[in-house]
């Protein structure tokens, strides 16, 4: 089997999280529980992910492990800008629930041209991996790229979904789209508005299998996106592919959720390792076991919000 080569382009924060027993309401002064400064940044919390994913081991070199197997030649220092950040707050009274408001910096003031970053990023990937935290303009040109590409499958995950939406031609041809709830709602809210056909509800607990099973077939029709996933934080995931396997699967069993963050990036980093490694078994994206990955991902978040922290609460392979 070849070494799949898997590349993300995205952001990396600098996160600073205030632990709470509850959000103060506005206006409000409250004392919270601790405060911590860690790495993160939802493009390089999946970088992260795909990276531990592959670690079967615990007796890789140390210094790999350090660098999570992530090549990081292309993260640079871009004058005149600060790094992105993210200021968190972790609500202990609402089982670990965030609060997230980032400031790209860098992110956004180095990534402005698609063209660049394409050129810079070298070899053609086997599977690319786009958020929403950096330029809008340069996300949907990459994403359209990869998509008119035989050798890339893209993997999109729009958090957060811009306000001006994301346009159908962008979508048409993804090897998978992964979005959390408030992402579907906003989402289908956008392909609709277009003209399309596709559900739109206006609550997430209207987000039934029902309704989440009309919406997965819709994509795969209207917008031939082989794979779709919804999480659904401790209700587990959904996912629909486009050759009929489809379900649900359960979150696993936490003793106790410290922090929910970077639950979605493990979830999405976790089942990019498995899509990039099938792929690389010669497996066509239309027989890729979107099942056994989505389990393995699902498995490596419940880890993920038994601990604290953004990058640093992702599970190295091994666990
Ligand atoms: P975040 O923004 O907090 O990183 P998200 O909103 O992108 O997360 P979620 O749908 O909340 O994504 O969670 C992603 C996945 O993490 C879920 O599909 C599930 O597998 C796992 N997960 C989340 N919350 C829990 C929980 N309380 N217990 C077990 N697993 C969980
Ligand atoms: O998905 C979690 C990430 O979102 C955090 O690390 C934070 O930087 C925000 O961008």
């Amino acid at each position: 089997m070849t070494k799949p080569l898997i590349q993300v382009i995205g952001s990396l924060h600098l996160d600073f999280v205030t632990t709470t027993p509850r959000c103060p309401s506005a206006g409000e002064t409250l004392q919270a529980t601790r405060f911590d400064i860690g790495a993160g940044g939802k493009g390089a919390n999946q970088a992260a992910a795909c990276g531990r994913a592959a670690f079967v081991t615990s007796n890789e070199q140390d210094v790999q492990v350090e660098m999570s197997g992530v090549d990081t030649t292309n993260v640079r220092e871009i004058p005149g800008t600060t790094t992105g950040s993210a200021t968190i707050i972790v609500d202990e009274g609402a089982g670990g629930e965030n609060r997230i408001l980032f400031v790209p910096g860098a992110g956004f003031k180095g990534m402005d041209d698609a063209q660049e970053v394409l050129k810079r990023s070298g070899k053609t990937p086997d599977v690319v991996v786009l958020q929403g935290e950096i330029p809008r303009q340069t996300v949907l040109s990459i994403v359209e790229h990869y998509n008119a590409s035989e050798q890339t499958q893209v993997v999109f995950n729009p958090a957060p979904v811009w306000p001006q939406g994301i346009p159908s031609k962008t979508l048409k041809g993804l090897g998978a789209l992964i979005v959390n709830e408030t992402e579907c709602l906003l989402l289908t809210k956008s392909v609709a508005s277009e003209g399309s056909k596709v559900t739109v509800v206006e609550k997430e607990e209207d987000l039934t299998e029902e309704i989440l099973q009309q919406i997965g077939k819709e994509f795969h029709q209207l917008l031939s996106i082989n794979t779709v996933i919804v999480t659904l934080g401790s209700k587990g995931v959904f996912y629909s592919q486009s050759n009929g396997s489809r379900g649900m699967i359960p979150a696993q069993q936490v003793e106790k959720v410290v922090d929910t963050t970077a639950a979605g990036d493990t979830f999405v980093g976790y089942f990019t390792a498995a899509l990039a490694r099938s792929i690389a078994r010669g497996t066509k994206i239309e027989d890729f076991d979107v099942e056994a990955a989505c389990k393995k991902a699902n498995a490596a978040s419940a880890r993920c919000v038994a601990r604290a922290g953004a990058m640093q609460s992702i599970p190295f392979g091994y666990e």
